[in-house]
């Protein structure tokens, strides 16, 4: 397939541009607001068109973009890219919003194109091997999860921007959620402290409990302040699995505990590359036309939990969630 990159971003600098180039897939147009940075990131990666605009990617040759721009960027886009007829993979969080998600969801499906959120960590083998794993838990009663990312540019850049869509909650915390509406299934009320003690204009600390039927729980932790931690517990009454580094391991090996009464397993996962991965997937739903795992109702979900964290730190009290 191939492939348009809208926008210079780190991540796709870094970490989705050089996973393409372990697949058979290629990206072969790069876009951005700016000629000269357009065709540098080309030279660097050796992507044969550059863009100064995004639309005129949008326009070209392509099958479908990788989308990575600032969170409160990715529905216009989307939606632009959708009306070219082009398969859209879309950064993390989908949208900012879980109304804003369902509609860019909608939009896709009429248009006939796949959108899929690029929650990589849901394409990642220990991710599915865990989710194998937790049969043997008995029945899940609660989940730990939480990441933690000290940023070093502090307080600058799109993640501190409320009109970009800034914040902890839809940076990091959407994989804590995510990890404990895996494991749980969708909350029923949700509570929270979301504070910005350095008064930065967006959170920056949030610690919330999600509260499920039957008594179940998941209390989730995200923070720009903290030094960086990405952990995952699962507790059920016959046993617990526990992952660090739980999300994001780049291309390092990875393992996670299973421990049970009288046995305890530490499974180790081979160093793989979670963005080749996710890519893989990606064109098999495009080609084949199946749902995403990751697509815009379950991004929807996900946003649904910070929508209400949100509420709950506004109104003081537990916020009951839509059915
Ligand atoms: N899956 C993961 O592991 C992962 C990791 C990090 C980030 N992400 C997600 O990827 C997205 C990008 O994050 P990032 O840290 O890579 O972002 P970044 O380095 O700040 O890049 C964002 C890009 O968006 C473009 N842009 C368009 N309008 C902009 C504006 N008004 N202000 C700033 N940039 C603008 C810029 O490209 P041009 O100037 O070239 O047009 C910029 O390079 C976010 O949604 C983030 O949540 C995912």
């Amino acid at each position: 397939m191939n492939l348009g990159v809208l926008g210079t971003a780190g991540i796709a600098h870094h970490s989705f541009v050089p996973a393409v180039a372990k697949t058979d897939h290629e990206v072969t147009a790069i876009a951005s607001r700016s000629e000269e940075r357009a065709n540098s990131f080309a030279t660097d990666h050796g992507i044969p068109q550059a863009f100064g605009s995004y639309e005129e990617l949008l326009e070209s040759d392509v099958d479908a973009v990788y989308l990575p721009l600032p969170n409160a960027l990715h529905a216009e886009w989307t939606k632009r890219a959708a009306d070219h007829g082009l398969h859209v993979l879309c950064e993390k969080p989908l949208a900012v919003d879980a109304e804003e998600a369902r509609e860019m969801g909608d939009y896709c499906d009429q248009q006939g194109v796949t959108l899929m959120e690029a929650m990589m960590f849901r394409y990642y083998p220990r991710t599915e091997r865990m989710v194998e794993a937790a049969n043997e838990l008995g029945e899940i009663r609660s989940v730990d999860a939480g990441f933690h990312s000290s940023l070093r540019r502090w307080p600058a850049g799109t993640r501190f921007d409320p009109d970009l869509g800034g914040g902890c909650l839809l940076d990091v915390g959407v994989y804590a959620i995510e990890v404990a509406r895996l494991f749980l299934g969708d909350p029923e009320r949700v509570v929270a402290r979301v504070a910005d003690p350095e008064e930065t204009g967006v959170e920056t600390q949030v610690s919330g409990i999600l509260a499920f039927s039957g008594g179940r729980t998941a209390q989730i932790d995200c923070s720009f302040r903290l030094q960086d931690a990405q952990y995952c517990r699962v507790e059920g009454t016959d046993g617990r699995l526990h992952a660090d580094r739980a999300f994001s391991v780049g291309t390092d090996p990875s393992e996670f505990e299973l421990r049970l009464p009288g046995r305890q397993v530490t499974e180790s996962f081979d160093s793989a590359d979670p963005y080749a991965l996710e890519l893989e997937r990606f064109v098999e739903y495009a080609e084949t036309g199946q749902r995403p795992r990751t697509d815009a109702r379950e991004a929807a979900r996900t946003l649904a939990v910070v929508d209400g964290l949100r509420k709950s730190e506004e109104i003081g009290e537990w916020v009951k969630m839509p059915e």
